[in-house]
């Protein structure tokens, strides 16, 4: 088994010229660096060396802050590829481990790899049976975030023979223990809140269909999950996998560039993947399509959505990248239209409202302008509430299908031999020196 990727993936940025900054009276040649495709960046590892001047980006909406072969998005054209395959062919024919493979590998796995990579991943789906103690700790209504948060964090206390990430071996065992065990502690999260013992996983069941049923079997009746609710799941899963330098992909590479250990880093993914504003945006999309509630009440919400003074915004809207359809977007709506078939549901209010929001958005001048589509969080509660699951687990399901891209983009961060701590500067605009005035000497 293959532990990093494969070096025809990597391929360092190609020199492409310089870019020259003047600054107080100093010209400066910077290289300008080519990657397969997309941006060039503007290599400015040696600028405030030669002019004392930092570059300035709050919220990185121009800085490149590593160099990756994982994934790469075009926000313009909407397109978004892993290890080069377009996701729409991913989840239209392949399923979550495979894409585990990929993002892991960087190729897709042949029959013997596949089923060696499944077995591992399937060995791995329990957890440490004292975790069902370390469970008792929580209140029953916790948010299943702050239990994913806690207890992911709490399994490097647990597993202290895969926490050397200077070991390959103990990388790679963290990394199977961490995409096996989070559908199993979504699971337990779920069932906690609602007071339902534990469901261990089956080796006899694939990824999605082994977590339908962890969540929505009990003691007294067993859960047979259709097949066309365990392949939606996958693609859903398939969907969420990756996506780039994301918030809290970055959180997980900045946390990993300290040298902590694997369990902890992914536990700050999931801490920063949480906020509403990145992966909490599916929960608070359906608490948004509820409150609207009919369509008759959607221009309201579209007024409150450009009114500058309301912080209001319109929930599974807009992207950084995205200046165009998010493409997984157009996957989950197809998606819950046929998961809604299966189990039966005609004229679903809210994927009513969602459509004719949709509609009514994506004509008004305020949207078109800034480039607002809808992202991923937009339809995905529609389906996910359909599958049973309440909405505080829609970014629990996020966070679990997300593991294996912050595992991707951490452990090739670490096999970086550029690799060093991350540790921005800042502009400072507080106080100079002043000296200290005793307590009975000041106004
Ligand atoms: C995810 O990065 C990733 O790849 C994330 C993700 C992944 O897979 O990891 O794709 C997952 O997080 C998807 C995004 C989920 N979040 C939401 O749906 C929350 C609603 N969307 C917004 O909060 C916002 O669009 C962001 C946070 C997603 C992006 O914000 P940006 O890039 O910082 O853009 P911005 O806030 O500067 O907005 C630009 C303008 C602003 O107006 P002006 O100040 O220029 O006048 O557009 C407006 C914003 O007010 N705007 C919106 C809006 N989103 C942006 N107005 C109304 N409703 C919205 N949803």
């Amino acid at each position: 088994m293959t532990t990093s990727v494969p070096t025809s993936q990597q391929r360092p940025g190609t020199p492409s010229g310089t870019a020259t900054v003047n600054y107080q009276g100093k010209s400066i040649e910077l290289p300008v660096l080519r990657g397969s495709v997309g941006p060039e960046v503007i290599d400015i590892r040696k600028l405030y060396g030669e002019t004392g001047a930092f570059t300035y980006d709050p919220g990185f909406t121009s800085t490149a802050s590593c160099e990756s072969s994982i994934t790469y998005i075009d926000g313009d054209e909407g397109i978004l590829l892993y290890r080069g395959y377009p996701i729409e062919q991913l989840a239209e024919h392949g399923d979550f481990l495979e894409t585990c493979y990929l993002l892991l590998y960087g190729d897709l796995p042949n029959a013997t790899q596949m089923k060696e990579f499944d077995r591992a991943i399937t060995y791995h789906t329990m957890v440490h049976e004292q975790i069902n103690y370390f469970f008792r700790g929580f209140r029953r209504d916790a948010h299943p975030m702050a239990v994913m948060v806690g207890t992911v964090g709490a399994l490097s206390a647990f597993y202290h023979d895969s926490t050397d990430i200077n070991d390959p071996h103990q990388r790679m065992v963290a990394s199977f223990r961490m995409i096996a065990k989070m559908p199993t502690i979504a699971a337990m999260a779920y069932k906690y809140t609602i007071g339902q013992p534990f469901v261990y996983p089956r080796n006899d069941l694939g990824y999605a269909e082994n977590f339908l049923r962890m969540c929505f079997a009990v003691p007294a009746e067993d859960y047979k999950a259709s097949p066309v609710l365990s392949r939606a799941l996958e693609r859903i899963f398939i969907l969420h996998a990756d996506h780039e330098q994301n918030a809290s992909t970055s959180t997980v590479r900045l946390a990993g560039s300290s040298g902590a250990n694997p369990f902890a880093c992914i536990a700050a993914g999931i801490a920063c993947l949480w906020g509403p504003a990145h992966g909490g945006a599916n929960e608070a999309a359906l608490t948004m399509l509820e409150e609207i509630g009919s369509v008759d009440r959607i221009p309201e919400f579209i007024a409150r959505a450009k009114d500058k003074n309301d912080p209001f915004r319109l929930m599974g809207f807009g992207h950084r990248v995205y200046k165009n359809y998010d493409p997984r977007a157009k996957v989950m709506q197809k998606t819950s239209h046929e998961v809604l078939d299966e189990l039966g549901i005609k004229n679903d209010p809210l994927l009513a409202v969602a459509m004719e929001l949709e509609k009514i958005a994506l004509h008004d001048d305020y949207f078109v302008e800034k480039k607002l589509y809808p992202n991923i969080d937009f339809y995905s509660g529609i389906t996910l509430r359909a599958l049973g699951f309440p909405t505080t687990m829609f970014t629990a399901l996020f966070a679990l299908a997300r593991t294996v891209g912050w595992i991707a983009q951490w452990t090739e961060m670490i096999e970086d031999p550029a690799q060093k701590i991350g540790r921005p500067r800042q502009l400072y605009t507080g106080a100079a020196r002043r000296e200290y005035v005793p307590l009975n000497k000041r106004g």
